[in-house]
């Protein structure tokens, strides 16, 4: 029998599946597989589960957009993050997803109990309604000037100048994100979840539980300080969700749980969903009350698992999991951006280099604390040419090939009972520094070890007299410590340790096998660490590409063929253009359209009136079609992939030998699509391999 301990659930936040998993997700996922890794090598009934989370308006609005179902939309990213995932060799017990039956049992289970307890009341409410979109506005479809600060363009859940947090209708002139129109305000029913219940409750468990780190403590006393108000679990339609039970007999209107009601119980469903797969069948309730759940999380959904998420669990009565909370990560100090072509999506990433280079600087930067980690590609590229391949890989790969090359075998082993009893002590450091998921210093003494290896090799000097009794037993000697190196660094570089278990032929590696000599036939190892020859391009484009918003058409007063047009471009300003566009397109269909504008062009005067931008459009003599964007905001940049846009002033002429084509109806230049940072630039009603001018 396992004791209560040795089943243990570990968790990485359930992705949104409307999106592209990039490599600031996989901080966590790499961080939580690390911790089940090396559970499962200490011999615990560890899981490590996750799922997509498929519910809520984006998704919902996303589906519409793209003319399919949400049901088949998500299964899409449902199917590709698994893909990303398991190419950085993220080993999930079970990734499930939300939008299951499971899921929906038991997120009906939670309410009904709540419920059942008093916990769950109904309240009317104001919130904002786009007649427009006919939808209510959720606190990230609106956005407005902040009324405690003042500042313009903030969304209605919290201000990033102030801080404070917001609900979309308490916005100064809010604004629909996604059609530009002003909300009305309208009061509906709802429910509410009385978070306001488990203050002390909170507060004794955050007080008692030590693993909670220090950082998160001060966020949570703040919290609670400030008072924690009850919680709106539903949401109107339209929605993509589970609908609330009675919801239209109580509320007079079909409510769906809001999908932070169902996300976190998406942790359990797919347990259940592992545990039903299982012969014979398993209960997830062995995990999830009787054993540990560790959930590992981002801090910007730290409020979700601190609160409401414990809240939710001691309303059913189920024991509080253990949580680890991460920074953000910057690339290059900066947060990853499109424009400046720091933005690296999983695929993208591997296109340059190997998962595992991704895994060891991860690693190596990540402790307890909640502090960002900063992909410095320069750092990255030392730490994997000069610690990763030239220390670890080049002892182990540099051991094993001399020994597989010149004996073949491993028959006698040198002893070193000082050299051994130090590498126990570092054997010992590292367990505690997994334990205790601080990667970081497990990386440090790992490399110690590493250390001590190539030290003894070099001192060594086997190739003076290789065929020697003692020089084949202290090769020997190395070959075992690459074999604890291996399995040491398991957890972090599943590939590479399999790469040095494949050249000794062992099997079913554990723990246990540290530091137990190894004796046998030797394999050829395969490489095992590819060293990094150059750093991400970033070249420039030379046109600055802002989206803007026709806010004006005008004829030109000296020419049939042109329009002057007066563009909002946001913070690059109101500019007027002068646009020959007249013969093709008629003013109403111009009027508020948003397109994209080039903003660094010389100003020149066309038949006596300025051009200060010009408009991208493509014109296959036929037709000419300006260039669609339909949720990015005006003033934001436009960006060929990987690509960043040039500030420097250039000539028509200049512009002129750019070749930008349009392809699928989207817009390429060198094969690298246009987009803004919320969508790719679409245009519709040209033949392809049309040019844009
Ligand atoms: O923030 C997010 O990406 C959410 N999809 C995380 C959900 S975690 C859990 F609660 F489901
Ligand atoms: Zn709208």
């Amino acid at each position: 029998m396992k004791s209560k301990t040795d089943k243990i659930v570990i968790t990485a936040a359930l992705p949104y599946a409307n999106g592209q998993i990039h490599i600031g997700h996989l901080l966590e996922y790499v961080q939580a597989d690390v911790y089940s890794r090396f559970l499962k090598m200490m011999g615990k009934d560890a899981l490590y589960i996750c799922a997509s989370d498929m519910h809520g308006t984006p998704i919902e609005i996303n589906a519409k957009k793209a003319g399919i179902a949400p049901e088949k939309f998500v299964e899409k990213f449902w199917k590709e993050h698994q893909e990303d995932f398991s190419n950085f060799l993220i080993k999930f017990d079970n990734y499930y997803k939300t939008h299951s039956p499971e899921n929906k049992e038991l997120a009906e289970y939670f309410y009904n109990e709540l419920k059942k307890k008093d916990l769950i009341y109904r309240k009317s409410i104001s919130s904002l309604f786009c007649e427009n979109c006919a939808r209510n506005l959720p606190d990230r479809f609106v956005k407005g000037t902040c009324p405690n600060c003042t500042t313009l363009d903030q969304y209605g859940d919290i201000c990033e100048n102030c801080g404070s947090i917001l609900k979309g209708v308490d916005l100064i002139n809010p604004k629909c994100v996604e059609c530009g129109r002003t909300p009305i305000q309208k009061d509906g029913e709802h429910y509410f979840f009385k978070l306001g219940n488990f203050a002390k409750d909170l507060k004794h468990w955050f007080t008692k539980e030590k693993t909670i780190q220090p950082e998160v403590k001060n966020w949570l006393q703040g919290w609670l300080d400030k008072g924690l108000e009850d919680w709106c679990v539903s949401r109107d339609e339209p929605y993509f969700g589970f609908e609330i039970p009675d919801s239209v007999a109580e509320t007079g209107s079909k409510k769906y749980f809001y999908v932070w009601l169902d996300a976190p119980i998406g942790y359990i469903s797919s347990t259940k969903n592992y545990c039903d797969k299982q012969i014979p069948k398993q209960d997830w309730k062995d995990y999830w009350y009787n054993g540990q759940v560790y959930h590992f999380i981002g801090k910007d959904i730290a409020y979700f698992h601190y609160l409401f998420w414990p809240a939710m669990l001691m309303g059913v009565g189920i024991p509080l999991p253990k949580l680890t909370t991460h920074g953000f990560i910057t690339v290059n100090g900066e947060k990853m951006s499109k424009s400046r072509g720091t933005f690296f999506t999983a695929k993208d990433f591997l296109r340059l280099y190997s998962a595992e280079s991704l895994r060891f600087y991860y690693s190596s930067h990540l402790d307890r604390k909640v502090i960002d980690v900063d992909i410095n590609f320069e750092d990255f590229m030392a730490v994997n040419n000069n610690v990763l391949a030239a220390n670890l890989g080049n002892y182990c790969y540099r051991v094993l090939t001399f020994a597989q090359k010149n004996y073949g075998q491993i028959e006698v082993v040198a002893n070193h009972p000082e050299q051994e009893k130090l590498v126990m002590t570092l054997v010992d450091e590292i367990k505690n520094y997994y334990e205790q998921m601080d990667f970081k210093n497990a990386v440090k003494c790992i490399l110690k070890v590493a250390d001590l290896g190539n030290a003894y090799f070099q001192q060594a000097e086997v190739w003076k007299d290789k065929d020697s009794v003692e020089s084949k037993a202290k090769v020997s000697f190395c070959v075992n410590l690459s074999k604890d190196l291996a399995i040491l660094i398991n957890p972090i570089l599943p590939q590479f340790s399999e790469k040095v278990y494949t050249a000794l032929n062992l099997k079913h590696v554990t723990w246990q096998m540290l530091n137990k000599k190894w004796k046998g036939t030797l394999k050829p190892v395969e490489m095992l660490v590819q060293k990094i020859e150059s750093l991400p391009q970033s070249s420039t484009f030379p046109l600055k590409l802002v989206v803007g918003q026709i806010k004006e058409v005008r004829d030109h007063p000296n020419a049939d063929s042109l329009y002057l047009l007066k563009v909002d471009l946001g913070s690059f300003g109101t500019r007027q253009v002068v646009a020959g566009l007249k013969k093709h397109l008629d003013k109403e269909i111009l009027l508020n359209r948003k397109a994209v504008f080039c903003v660094n062009l010389k100003p020149a005067k066309l038949r006596g009136e300025l051009s200060e931008a010009m408009v991208l459009a493509a014109d296959d003599h036929e037709s000419v079609a300006i260039l669609d964007l339909e949720k990015s905001l005006v003033g934001d940049e436009v960006t060929f992939h990987g690509l960043q846009n040039s500030d420097k002033e250039v000539t028509f002429d200049d512009f002129q030998k750019l070749l930008i084509v349009v392809k699928g109806g989207n817009v390429y230049f060198d094969d690298k699509k246009l987009s803004s940072k919320v969508e790719d630039v679409k245009v519709i009603g040209v033949k392809e391999g049309t040019r844009i001018f």
